[in-house]
């Protein structure tokens, strides 16, 4: 038996909502046959399964394409709009039918907000300001008459804006003092155009445990941001020619991603307590505005869409990432899986006309009550799996109480075989009704369009003891506890 206290007298705070992001960009299959059809207009079955998961940020137009996008390409009539090549991805032919406009009416669909990464690798301050004016002034001005004559009267409002996008990398090869200052400068012209909407600057951070690149950045432009932002895949390979299939791996392959994945708590410390150190008392918060697995293309597919296919290996990726997320909710302000649909950890994958929800997308719905909850501190007894070089815990889970007084408890067993009893003990609140679901099924379970429905959630049997309740958690499974309290 396996002990897990859930302690409802300490908390590390609200999990902001916006842990549960997302990221959308114009690569491969995610918007274009993804999110929208061909001509820019939303694909209403997509759109429809990810109302399900309540997005409550959605980054765009990429990553690396944001920093080649120029934006004004893709407002006005359509059959006027400028065709470019995508170069970052598959060298394909981009015609702009999904611009601004179109990702408003997306974000208003999903009823989230608007996460807007500007182009600093090979745009200009001038363009970066005017996309600003454009999306959020509401009186008369060049950009706002121009929005209001592409057939938007009201200002879009958009919050969240990115200042470049891996700017030590595709987005511009910069060194983080030169970065600095271009952020410094960017910013300044970031203007907020309503004292009701001031824009939340979030600047371009590290790749893994690129610390010294933190440090610069909140060192020198930490003034003028609000959140600096953290990138990291998940990959079983040892290196990013040898990622590894999504479908096919064994036992050590398994864990060995298991074990990658934890290291995201490990990050998140350390670029914390920089950002701590360096931000000289201001309150800079750590996005990670880029997270997921990475693997091979599945055969046949173009090289360049990064399309992979999704199992209970990328479920419990998720979950573990989430729970750390949660527990860290005093600094990780944000986070966006890479990426929301056919690309990466995607949430839906699509075949023409036809569309499967991922065991990642099953998660992020069992999670969704973690969104504006308060966190509670939680401790799980754990036996280590995996080799001794690279330790898995078997146990892993957090926790949260609603507004409602409602808890979710979320534990992801990691164990490919065994099965966990496990007993959970309340502190400081009286456990009422319990209901729980889970997710299960060996490592490279997944959806095909022949067997859509092969994986998903089954309600789970829980039996309720004096200091809590207790449930056995099958191999390999993500399990959501709902706990009416008295
Ligand atoms: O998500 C795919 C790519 O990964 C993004 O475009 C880039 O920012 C990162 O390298």
């Amino acid at each position: 038996m396996s002990h897990i206290i859930v302690n409802a007298n300490r908390s590390a705070g609200v999990i902001n909502k916006n842990i549960y992001g997302h990221f959308s960009e114009h690569l491969g299959r995610c918007i274009y046959g993804g999110l929208a059809n061909a001509d820019g207009t939303l694909r209403t079955d997509v759109v429809a399964a990810l109302k399900e998961l309540h997005v409550p940020v959605l980054r765009w137009p990429g990553g690396c394409f944001a920093d080649t996008y120029h934006w004004m390409d893709g407002v006005g009539p359509k059959a006027q709009r400028k065709t470019i090549v995508n170069t970052n991805w598959g060298g394909v032919t981009e015609d702009n039918a999904f611009g601004t406009h179109e990702f408003m009416a997306l974000c208003r669909e999903l009823g989230c907000e608007p996460y807007i990464s500007g182009n600093v690798g090979s745009g200009t301050v001038q363009e970066f300001s005017d996309w600003v004016e454009y999306c959020n002034m509401p009186g008369r001005s060049p950009m706002a008459d121009l929005r209001r004559k592409n057939g938007q009267e009201a200002p879009f409002n958009v919050r969240y804006w990115g200042i470049g996008n891996e700017t030590w990398g595709g987005g511009g090869n910069m060194r983080p003092e030169f970065y600095a200052d271009l952020c410094r400068q960017y910013s300044s012209f970031l203007r907020s155009y309503s004292p009701d909407l001031k824009p939340f600057r979030i600047a371009c951070g590290a790749s893994e445990d690129d610390y010294n690149w933190t440090r610069r950045v909140v060192e020198s432009a930490g003034r003028v941001i609000d959140a600096i932002s953290l990138h990291y895949y998940t990959i079983p390979g040892d290196n990013w020619g040898v990622k590894g299939s999504a479908t096919e791996f064994d036992r050590d392959i398994f864990y060995h991603t298991l074990y990658r994945t934890l290291w995201m708590e490990e990050l998140i410390e350390n670029h914390s307590r920089i950002i701590r150190r360096f931000a000289k008392g201001r309150d800079i918060g750590l996005a990670v505005d880029e997270w997921g697995t990475w693997y091979d293309v599945e055969p046949g597919t173009n090289p360049g869409f990064l399309f992979q296919q999704n199992t209970m290996r990328d479920a419990l990726v998720a979950a573990v990432n989430l729970n750390i997320f949660n527990n860290h909710c005093d600094t990780v302000i944000m986070a966006n899986i890479a990426q929301m649909v056919n690309v990466l950890q995607a949430m839906v994958l699509t075949d023409g006309d036809k569309l499967l929800l991922t065991p990642t997308y099953h998660v992020f719905r069992m999670y969704r009550e973690h969104q504006d909850a308060r966190q509670l501190e939680t401790y799980a007894e754990t036996r280590l799996l995996g080799s001794e070089a690279e330790p898995v815990p078997d146990l892993h889970v957090s926790a949260s109480e609603g507004a409602d007084g409602t808890l979710l408890v979320t534990a992801v067993n990691l164990s490919d075989t065994d099965a966990c009893p496990a007993q959970v003990l309340l502190t400081g609140r009286k456990a009422g009704a319990v209901t729980a679901e889970t997710l299960a099924g060996a490592p490279a379970a997944h959806n095909t369009f022949a067997a859509p429905d092969h994986v998903h959630p089954l309600p789970l049997e829980v039996r309720c003891t004096d200091s809590g309740f207790a449930a056995q958690l099958p191999p390999c499974s993500v399990t959501a506890f709902r706990v009416r309290t008295e």
